[in-house]
């Protein structure tokens, strides 16, 4: 039996819960009512930022016609939407779904469009320049909203009819919901079943019994007045301070990390200012010819598989916005037995047309290349100039970048960062300080516990002449060789930890052929002397768990002196605030993947600072938190 049917009207039908996904054929007048009117989200919408927080994702309707009552409302608040989904659909169940209606057309049109291939995780969706946004979370209720960070102003609970899907109205849900509620969160539902109205009683709010939709004779709605919940689900010691109020913000450091936080914080209403001590944007990582987008694939998927694959995904939806001009697709060579047990992992946990085991015949069709290996093909891949995507970033959002700005010192004078550079000071002060200056994050007092490492790349140049294929498709193998243009190629790339060479090296040269040809004998035409090649050297910042530093920079003693007892434990409750340096932040450590994932932390770390919604789950939050080397050290020391 299939698991979905139709309605006469062209209404979803759920054959596993034997329920309809909304009132048949009048879907979006059900919403209205029920969600809209039962939460007052056009009159809130007037007055304030709205997080709304769904359970029950299903074909998106609830979605886009809060959409469209606050396109049709032209004001300049945002709507930030939070939902679950444990069973997601394709995406030609939307279009079917949405046909039903065909005021929602525009909204939907652009909703499949950014739809994601993989149906796991977290997933943010924006649109209308990030005024309207979408977290997608994919798995089961209870156990997404454990992982989500935030408070919801208005609850849309849209589970099937609780004598049919009792899971979604559960204690242990009500629960979450009481978690992530404020003062003033409301609530909106359909059904009027007394064991829903007990629950939600039970978890602290008030209820209402109020008239349904159409011929239904009841639906309820609420309001938290509860005990308001400070903790989050974040670690006491991984805690982000309050909703910042900030309006100037200066951001340190003109490369992937610091125009991707400048151009979110300046979409999301900041005075933004970015200053580099080069002479113009992405000049050191980020300013290689050409570069690569594509996740960690990893035997079991792990955090920094699915934070890579997250970013990724994000960023496709952001160049495609962007209009920066790439190449879709990469090669994942298999060239050796780990690599074989680590890409074979992932491709049994993600779909086909995500990422695809070709054979050496298959490769040689397709891409006229003929050797041993197997590859993973990664169709959401891209390669393009991560010069022009800068540039793409300041001119969308008009940054103001001050270049020649070298960052020596800054310190809070009465309330406002005031920044001292070289050979000059900034008369003006600002509220926020991003620190997005790679390595050099580390060089100032405030920062120097960040254990931040510099490793080196050389990468090489080649022409079409020199090599016997003419690919277009980036590919991986240890190194990489990726077409820049036209006529030529880039080879990358050294790794080379705790080395700050500048010069450009012969010997890095030989080695990065050497190694290519190796694995593609021949393919390197046999005259080439890699003593006449060129390239670029620059500098990834690291650290040693591969993980990103995104997040408050705290005050280092008192921080050790408040989590001193981590390393005996004691409950949770009991640990002060995390003593931070207010209006202090870092994007920073983004090691060999930023050009995959900078854009997602960078609007992470924007909407935990101004909206305290999280669009990472828990478990990134904790991997990527600048605290966590001093907690781990705190916690050897027992
Ligand atoms: C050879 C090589 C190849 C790579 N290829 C890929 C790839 O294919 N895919 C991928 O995802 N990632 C790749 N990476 C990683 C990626 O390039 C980096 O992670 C990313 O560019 C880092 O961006 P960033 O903004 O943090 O650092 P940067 O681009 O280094 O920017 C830091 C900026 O801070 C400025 N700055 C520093 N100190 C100060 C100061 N005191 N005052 C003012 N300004 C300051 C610097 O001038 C610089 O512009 C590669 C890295 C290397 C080295
Ligand atoms: C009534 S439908 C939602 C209708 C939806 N709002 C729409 O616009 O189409 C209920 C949804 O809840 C989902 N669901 C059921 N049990 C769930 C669970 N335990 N966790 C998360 N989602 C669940 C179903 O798959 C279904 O999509």
């Amino acid at each position: 039996m299939a698991d979905f049917t139709w309605t006469e009207e062209g209404t979803l039908y759920s054959e596993k819960y034997e329920d309809i996904y909304y009132h048949d054929g009048q879907g979006l007048s059900e919403t209205e009512y029920v969600f809209l009117q039962g939460n007052a989200v056009e009159e809130k919408l007037t007055k304030q930022n709205l997080v709304i927080g769904e359970l029950g994702f299903g074909t998106g309707l609830n979605f886009l016609t809060t959409w469209l009552a606050w396109e049709k409302l032209a004001i300049d608040k945002r709507i930030t939407f939070v939902t679950c989904e444990k069973h997601p659909l394709d995406k030609d169940f939307f279009e079917k779904a949405h046909a039903a209606f065909p005021e929602l057309a525009h909204l939907s049109e652009q909703l499949r469009g950014k739809l994601p291939t993989i149906n796991t995780g977290f997933h943010f969706l924006e649109f209308e320049q990030g005024k309207v946004s979408l977290l997608l979370m994919y798995g089961d209720a209870v156990d997404v909203y454990k992982q989500f960070e935030g408070k919801v102003d208005c609850w849309y609970l849209d589970g099937f009819a609780p004598s049919k899907n009792p899971e979604m109205w559960s204690p242990e849900l009500f629960q979450q919901m009481a978690r992530h509620s404020h003062a003033e969160t409301s609530l909106a539902t359909f059904t009027a079943a007394g064991f829903v109205r007990r629950g939600l009683q039970e978890v602290g709010f008030d209820i209402e019994r109020v008239k349904g939709f159409g011929n239904k004779k009841h639906m309820t709605v609420g309001r938290f007045s509860g005990h308001v919940i400070e903790n989050s689900c974040v670690l006491p010691w991984f805690k982000f301070p309050a909703k910042s109020a900030a309006k100037t913000v200066a951001v340190i450091g003109a490369g992937m990390a610091g125009l991707n936080i400048a151009y979110y914080l300046k979409r999301l209403g900041l005075d933004v200012t970015v200053f580099d001590k080069n002479s113009g944007p992405a000049s050191e990582a980020s300013g290689n010819k050409w570069g690569m987008m594509f996740p960690l694939i990893s035997k079991k998927m792990d955090r920094l598989g699915t934070l890579t694959k997250s970013g990724c995904a994000f960023s496709l939806n952001q160049v495609r916005e962007l209009g920066v001009v790439h190449k879709q697709g990469l090669l994942e060579f298999i060239t050796n037995d780990q690599k074989k047990a680590r890409v074979y992992g992932g491709l049994e946990r993600l779909p086909k047309n995500y990422i695809e085991l070709l054979s050496p015949e298959d490769i040689k069709e397709k891409f006229d290349l003929d050797y041993e290996y197997e590859a993973a093909f990664h169709h959401e891949a891209i390669t393009f100039s991560p010069v022009e995507y800068a540039e793409s970033l300041i001119e969308q959002q008009e940054l103001t970048c001050l270049y020649n700005h070298e960052l020596e010192s800054f310190d809070k004078v009465d309330g406002k960062w005031q920044l001292s550079f070289k050979e000059k000071e900034s008369d003006e002060g600002f509220d926020m300080i991003v620190m997005a200056s790679a390595f050099n994050t580390a060089a100032f007092s405030q920062t120097s516990y960040l254990p931040l490492r510099k490793t080196r790349g050389q990468v090489v140049y080649l022409s079409d002449e020199q090599l016997q294929t003419d690919i277009e498709t980036g590919i991986n193998y240890v190194n990489y060789l990726v077409k820049e243009s036209e006529k030529n190629f880039v080879l990358g790339a050294t790794f080379q930890v705790d080395d700050d060479g500048v010069d450009f090296r012969v010997e890095d040269t030989r080695e990065l052929v050497s190694s290519f040809n190796e694995t593609f004998p021949g393919l390197i035409k046999d005259d080439v002397n890699a003593e006449e090649l060129s390239g670029r050297v620059c500098f990834r910042a690291v650290l040693k768990d591969h993980f990103p530093l995104v997040g408050p920079v705290c005050k280092e003693a008192e921080y050790k002196e408040s989590f001193e007892a981590v390393k005996h434990g004691r409950p949770r409750y009991q640990y002060p605030e995390p003593p931070q340096h207010e209006g202090l932040y870092l994007l920073t450590g983004l090691g060999a993947r930023g050009l995959s994932t900078s854009a997602l932390l960078a609007n992470y770390l924007a909407r935990m600072i101004l909206d305290g919604v999280s669009i990472l789950p828990e478990t990134h939050i904790s991997a990527v938190h600048p605290s966590r080397f001093l907690i781990r050290d705190l916690k050897r020391q027992h």
